[in-house]
């Protein structure tokens, strides 16, 4: 399972990010699955640069930019440098603040060219009864990949994370079975925008309130290959019980 965690803005110190870092590598020394941690930028640089460990960094996003008189942006190639191995993108809080189609698949393209594995989020933001949903995952997926070669969307981690179940609770988190037919539906989007290659090995990922909870549950029967928690991931003694579920 490969479980990464998206520490938002939640984490805005070292002690407690120092904390989080160190309950993660005993993590992975136990066998707990591949975690990937998505530090804010500065946190990010600090711990990965004294990181032997398994334990992998992720950039929340990175800019559309390559570099030059751009204040306040932050490249891919500035992440890969700092130790990132991964990169959040298309996430619904940066679609919020701007993040068009277009502007995802610049992101994308940025990060592949600099070693980064993209990890791609999309997700509808209500479930209606006649099905519309599946459409919109249909073509939020295909319009961030499509303007890439097929091998760099062989190379991209889907992250289904509805926009209806970020930040609230298991109780309001998707079911099993509704998780079950979108990652079943997403792998065959994908099988279809990757002409005679296999989608076995795209992995999706699932986000959108993972707790201690729910996560043994949907992990079970749904055909996930991971998961992208948010709030459950910042808290030093919730995350390892967690990631101990899935084991
Ligand atoms: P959440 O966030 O686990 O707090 O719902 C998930 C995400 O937005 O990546």
């Amino acid at each position: 399972m490969l479980i990464v965690a998206n520490w938002k803005a939640y984490v805005e110190d070292s002690a407690k990010a120092g904390k989080i870092f160190s309950a993660s590598k005993r993590l992975a020394k136990t066998g707990a699955g591949t975690i990937v941690l998505a530090p804010p930028a500065p946190l990010l640089g600090a711990l990965a640069a004294r990181n032997k460990s398994p334990v992998a960094f992720a950039a929340q996003d990175v800019s559309a930019t390559t570099g030059g008189a751009k204040t306040g942006e932050i490249t891919a190639q500035t992440y890969a440098a700092a130790g990132a191995t991964y990169a959040i993108i298309g996430h619904s809080e940066r679609r919020a603040t701007g993040d068009t189609d277009a502007i995802i698949a610049e992101k994308l393209s940025h990060a592949l060219a600099h070693g980064l594995t993209p990890i791609l989020c999309i997700g509808e933001k209500e479930r209606d009864g006649g099905g519309r949903y599946l459409a919109f995952v249909r073509e939020e997926l295909t319009r961030a990949i499509e303007p890439l070669t097929p091998k760099e969307r062989g190379k991209i981690i889907i992250a289904y994370e509805p926009i209806w179940a970020i930040g609230k609770t298991a109780e309001n988190a998707i079911g099993p079975n509704d998780l079950a037919e979108m990652v079943l539906y997403i792998r065959k989007v994908i099988a279809e925008l990757l002409p005679g290659r296999s989608s076995l090995h795209s992995l999706v990922l699932y986000g959108g309130s993972v707790e201690v909870a729910n996560v043994r549950m949907l992990a079970a029967s749904s055909g996930v290959d991971g998961f992208l928690i948010g709030r459950a991931s910042v808290d030093p003694n919730i995350f390892p019980s967690l990631v101990k579920q899935l084991r």
